[in-house]
């Protein structure tokens, strides 16, 4: 019943598998990039649907308080977060609830803080709706490791700056920010008045040795500065479900959101997303601790082969399941690069320069799919290396 069921979904209409010859020019790569899963919604939810078709009327419905207390026990469960039910609302989509926010809390020609590299329509978004963005450089430290300096962020700081866009964790690089960076970030927007938009969509796929601290719940002050993006659809691999909630505590911002929101009139959403949601907060633990067993191996697996890879690193993910490749040391070109792996290994990753200027060199390679395909396309992407002499 909880366990993981690995999916074919190449005769489906997934993206992964449709949007290949526009993205890669040919259907010929084992997909391995847009960031859902190739293993099946967990067996509760599809109960849960089935169940509620019994029920002859599709009409409108609103999210019941049910839905909503399931997910405010989820994460009081797993992140140690309380929530009141008036915090939350419906979204059908966190990246439409991105743009609603950045209405909502900034003027056109307002500063909007992004740590770049990061996932794309954050880019997209602020440009989107005419606002400036203000590019913070995530660097590696010595060993590796992505990190971010405080003091330079504040120099880049400006009177027009009203958000900061957080990524946490952090898609591509895979970052979960500890407690001690989330509360530098966020000391330094209260100190300024900074809106902090937080998208966690990525907070329930954490390995051991990590731990997600939702912005929110570090202090009174940022509680009443943050806006939080929460939701079933990586957690679960529900995306096509469009359901996720929007959690602000701050009754001022509520209404300053809600006023944008209405402008949009998205509604309550679907039936059929409401009941998937709520049976995968209340009935989805066992099912995403096997999730995590699997991912954690899957991840050591692609630890292991980046080892003995001499020309491609990988910074380890601490959370998500995308593996950020450092192919900088294959010194090709971001269009070279692009097509090796497409050409000669046949995978088809996500391109780093897509998630901003400092992912150039790099690669993004989803690794939720089976152990098998896993393994299969790390091999190909080895004998590539070798056919050039690089492995
Ligand atoms: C950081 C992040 N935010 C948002 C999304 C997409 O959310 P939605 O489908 O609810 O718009 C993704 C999907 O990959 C993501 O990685």
């Amino acid at each position: 019943m909880d366990e993981l069921i690995f999916v074919d979904r190449s005769c489906s209409n997934a993206e992964k598998y449709v949007l290949r010859k526009k993205l890669f020019g040919t259907h010929d790569v084992q997909p391995m990039w847009v960031a859902d899963m190739d293993i099946a919604t967990p067996q509760c939810v599809l109960d849960a649907v089935g169940e509620r078709l019994h029920h002859p009327v599709l009409g409108y419905e609103m999210m019941s308080d049910r839905a909503y207390q399931a997910q405010i026990g989820w994460i009081q469960r797993h992140h140690g977060w309380k929530i009141q039910r008036e915090w939350l609302s419906y979204s059908p989509s966190v990246v439409a609830s991105i743009g609603c926010a950045l209405r909502a809390f900034s003027d056109e020609g307002d500063d909007v803080i992004v740590m770049s590299p990061v996932y794309p329509p954050f880019f997209q978004q602020v440009k989107n709706n005419n606002r400036h963005l203000t590019l913070y450089s995530l660097a590696q430290n010595s060993e590796g490791h992505y990190c971010f300096d405080i003091e330079t962020l504040r120099s880049q700081i400006t009177p027009k700056t009203k958000i900061l866009l957080l990524c946490s964790p952090h898609n591509p690089i895979g970052r979960v920010w500890s407690r001690e960076e989330l509360f530098s970030l966020g000391t330094l927007c209260v100190d300024y008045g900074i809106t902090i938009v937080s998208d966690e969509i990525h907070c329930d796929i954490v390995y051991e040795g990590y731990t997600h601290i939702p912005m929110a719940s570090l202090s009174d002050e940022l509680r009443e500065c943050t806006v939080t993006f929460i939701g079933t659809g990586k957690t679960f691999n529900m995306a096509g479900f469009g359901i996720s909630t929007v959690c602000i505590a701050s009754p001022h911002l509520r209404a300053l959101y809600e006023k944008e929101r209405s402008r949009i009139h998205w509604g309550e959403g679907a039936i059929l997303s409401h009941v998937a949601f709520e049976a995968a907060y209340v009935h989805g633990d066992q099912w995403h601790k096997n999730l995590m067993f699997h991912l954690s191996n899957n991840r050591k697996i692609i630890q292991q082969w980046a080892s003995v890879t001499a020309r491609i690193q990988i910074s380890s993910p601490q959370g998500t399941y995308l593996g950020w490749l450092d192919c900088r040391a294959l010194g090709m070109g971001d269009r070279e690069l692009r097509e090796f792996f497409i050409r000669e290994a046949g995978v088809g990753l996500s391109a780093g320069l897509g998630f901003g200027r400092e992912g150039s060199g790099f690669m993004r390679l989803n690794f939720a799919v089976s152990t098998t395909i896993l393994e299969d396309a790390l091999e190909k992407i080895s004998m590539a290396l070798r056919g050039r002499g690089d492995a």
